[in-house]
């Protein structure tokens, strides 16, 4: 890219496309202000994005992106980093469990949990209906209570400031809804841990799974807004606060499950902000947040 801020679209030195975008359009919530978009496709392009202040977007699944945008570089893997080759590695792989080679951070998680169905793998069908990316998934380690990304990573591939590293879950201190991973490193890729089943039993368990999320809203949201304390569910504390149905300008706490805020159309960031303020208000156990909100606030 040439000096100055981007007018349209424009390539980068190492040929990453570079946009002004709206952001509300990359998010499930379908709210935020503009950014200049990095889409990179290879570890050069990616190194260049990452020389000037930058965040890192992936299915904005848990994302709160305020009106006015943010002013860094926000990065979308692109290319080969939303490739996924999941052809086992014959030396690490055996009559019950398989490594794959390298799945891109910025593959759809949903058409890949769908995808090792049919092949018969298990391990990750626990995350059925997290709409993510492989990359973002990782970084919150996102799961259910039948399963999370954890229990199906043999290698993670991470873009730090410092270089490239490659780690095993056994180097990082992950946890529930936390990989250990810092913010702003990215993970590129991964490799797959995965046992051999049959697609039917897979199947099975991704159903069994996916009947957790009937009471859940269908309508545009970020997820659950806070994580469940001491393993609580969040969502219960919230509408035993008596808060479902509270609506703020164009978001509302959902009927259906009150962990959910949902956007009615037309809601802004400063009614989501403003409806988690009424939340911690009312709800007399504390509660950490969930999602991220883009300028970060209040989060490490
Ligand atoms: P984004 O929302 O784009 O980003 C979230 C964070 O991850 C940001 O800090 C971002 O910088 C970082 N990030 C993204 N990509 C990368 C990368 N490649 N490398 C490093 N950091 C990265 N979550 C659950 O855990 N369980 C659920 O059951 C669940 N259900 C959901 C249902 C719905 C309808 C919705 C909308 C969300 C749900 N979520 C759930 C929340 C969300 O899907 C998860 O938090 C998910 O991990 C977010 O991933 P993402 O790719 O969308 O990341
Ligand atoms: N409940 C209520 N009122 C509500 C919501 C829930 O009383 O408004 C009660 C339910 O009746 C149930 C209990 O609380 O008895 C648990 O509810 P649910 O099964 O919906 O699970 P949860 O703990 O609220 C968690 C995850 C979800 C995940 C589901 C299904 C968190 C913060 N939430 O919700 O993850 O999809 O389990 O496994 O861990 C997310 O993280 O974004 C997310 C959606």
């Amino acid at each position: 890219m040439t000096g100055g801020g981007v007018t349209d679209r424009t390539v980068s030195r190492t040929g990453a496309r570079v946009e002004r975008l709206p952001l509300a359009r990359f998010t499930t919530l379908g709210v935020g202000g503009e950014a200049e978009v990095w889409s990179v496709a290879s570890a050069a392009q990616l190194a260049e994005a990452m020389e000037q202040p930058y965040r890192v977007l992936g299915g904005g699944s848990n994302l709160v992106i305020a009106d006015e945008g943010v002013p860094e570089r926000v990065i979308r893997l692109a290319g080969p980093l939303a490739e996924r080759d999941l052809t086992p590695d014959p030396g690490l792989s055996s009559a019950d469990e398989i490594v794959t080679g390298w799945v891109g951070g910025g593959v759809p998680l949903p058409g890949l949990i769908r995808q090792l169905q049919k092949l018969g793998l298990s391990n990750l069908e626990g995350t059925v209906g997290i709409p993510a990316q492989v990359g973002g998934a990782v970084w919150m380690n996102a799961g259910t209570r039948y399963g999370e990304m954890f229990d199906g990573l043999h290698t993670i591939e991470i873009a730090t400031p410092q270089g490239t590293v490659q780690v095993t879950p056994a180097d990082l201190a992950w946890g529930y809804r936390d990989s250990g991973i810092p913010r702003n490193h990215v993970v590129t890729r991964v490799r797959l841990k995965l046992r051999r089943s049959t697609p039917e039993d897979v199947l099975a368990k991704m159903d069994f799974a996916d009947q957790a999320r009937k009471g859940q809203p269908k309508m545009k949201t970020p997820g659950c807004a806070f994580k469940n304390p001491g393993g609580v569910s969040a969502g219960r504390l919230i509408d035993e606060a008596g808060l479902k149905g509270t609506r703020i300008g164009n978001a509302l706490i959902a009927p259906e499950h009150a962990n959910f805020i949902v956007n009615l159309g037309g809601a802004t960031a400063a009614d989501v902000h403003a409806l988690l303020d009424v939340i911690r208000g009312r709800v007399a156990v504390p509660l950490e947040l969930e999602y991220e909100l883009w300028p970060t606030q209040g989060q490490p």
